[in-house]
């Protein structure tokens, strides 16, 4: 029996600005995730937040991509988006891009990472969950975490890891059809490096093990702002990455977020600031930032999930924290200026290119001497 981990969110609504849902809102997902586990649909399923995204955990033997999965989160999306109204709550249903569910909620607003696999007789993973960033935060830690032993030590001590790592990386500014490329560490190695120096444009989709074949990592890869034509919320990933044994160890997978690496997100997701690791359900402040993430680590046995450990909610993680807001006050101090705010072709509110144009128009040659 194949288990499937789903992980599916979206921002339906928050309390207070863009900064988390409401109570009302994860209990109603809550009750809906113990229904679809007592009506058979699921094998089991967590809710969690990160910022104002509520994301469900689903297990289940349906295979990705199942349009049942699919329609069981689109409406749980819909009956939060409800409460969100009813309370007055800010963005209610921003997510829900589309008014009608067509099969699957990618290209549909919510976010999706998900897997299938035969059970390894011990089965952990973590999920990790962003607020106010796009899918590229993800290609720092993803690449470091597999392919780079200064992290991931398993590829000089556990002779399984030596063959390294497939990464499959989709061109997410190509709209008409999935563009994906899928290159090899360490043997395309700089080819890789090419092409995620740019996480805007390239994100990982999944990472596969060389030696084995084996799945280790999936994450989301919406943009939002391309399905929408427009600015409507930051994409806000998810990724599920399987560790230990075979794969690189829960502690390699964590050990390159404690760079708090510069994404592009924050306030209006037009700017860029360090990404802070976050315990579960932590809020969106100062800023509306900063972009954050947090992980928690499970494992399932024949589909049933153990409880969640915390990883960010650890001493060490502290410290962490207080470098991310030291380096996202450094470049803050920077203002608008240069690399502190989005590129021209990353804003994500229109002001900038308006004032612009109409400053255009002012521009007069000065005549030759
Ligand atoms: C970023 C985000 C916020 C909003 C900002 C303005 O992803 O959600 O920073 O962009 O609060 O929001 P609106 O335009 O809704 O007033
Ligand atoms: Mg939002
Ligand atoms: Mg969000």
């Amino acid at each position: 029996m194949k288990t499937t981990i789903s992980v599916i969110k979206a921002d339906t609504g928050s309390v207070g600005g863009h900064n988390r849902p409401s109570e009302a809102m994860v209990e109603k997902a809550r009750e809906r995730v113990r229904k679809g586990i007592s009506d058979g649909l699921l094998l089991d399923g967590r809710v969690t937040f990160t910022g104002d995204d509520i994301a469900l955990l689903m297990t289940h033997t349906k295979g990705t991509d199942s349009p049942d999965i699919h329609k069981f989160a689109w409406d749980t999306f819909v009956e939060t988006t409800a409460i969100a109204k009813s309370e007055g709550l800010y963005g209610a249903g921003q997510d829900l891009l589309k008014n009608a569910f067509s099969g699957n909620v990618r290209g549909m607003g919510p976010g999706s990472a998900e897997i299938a696999f035969e059970e390894r007789t011990a089965e952990p993973f973590i999920v990790f969950a962003g607020d106010k960033c796009g899918p590229g935060v993800f290609n720092y830690p993803l690449f470091e975490g597999f392919a780079n032993p200064y992290h991931n030590a398993g590829l000089l001590l556990a002779p399984d890891m030596k063959a390294g790592f497939t990464f499959h990386i989709m061109d997410v500014n190509y709209t008409e059809a999935d563009r994906v490329i899928m290159l090899k560490a360490p043997a395309d190695y700089y080819d890789i490096c090419t092409l995620l120096r740019d996480p805007n444009h390239y994100v990982i989709e999944s990472v596969v093990e060389n030696a084995t074949g084996l799945t280790a990592a999936v994450a989301s890869t919406a943009r939002l702002h391309n399905i929408a034509g427009k600015y409507v919320g930051k994409d806000d990933p998810v990724a599920i990455v399987r560790s230990q044994k075979q794969f690189p160890s829960t502690g390699e997978i964590l050990s390159p977020w404690a760079l708090a690496h510069y994404t592009l997100g924050d306030n209006r997701g037009s700017h860029h600031v360090a990404v802070m690791p976050v315990k579960q359900n932590s809020i969106i402040s100062f800023f509306d930032g900063p972009t954050i993430i947090s992980a928690a680590g499970y494992c399932v046995h024949e589909g049933k999930l153990t409880d969640a450990v915390d990883l960010f909610d650890q001493p060490f993680w502290d410290t962490i924290r207080t470098k991310a807001s030291e380096k996202t006050l450094d470049i803050r101090a920077q203002g608008f200026y240069g690399p502190a705010m989005a590129g021209m072709d990353e804003l994500e509110y229109t002001g900038v290119v308006e004032n612009l144009k109409r400053l255009d128009e002012k521009f007069t040659l000065r005549e030759k001497k």
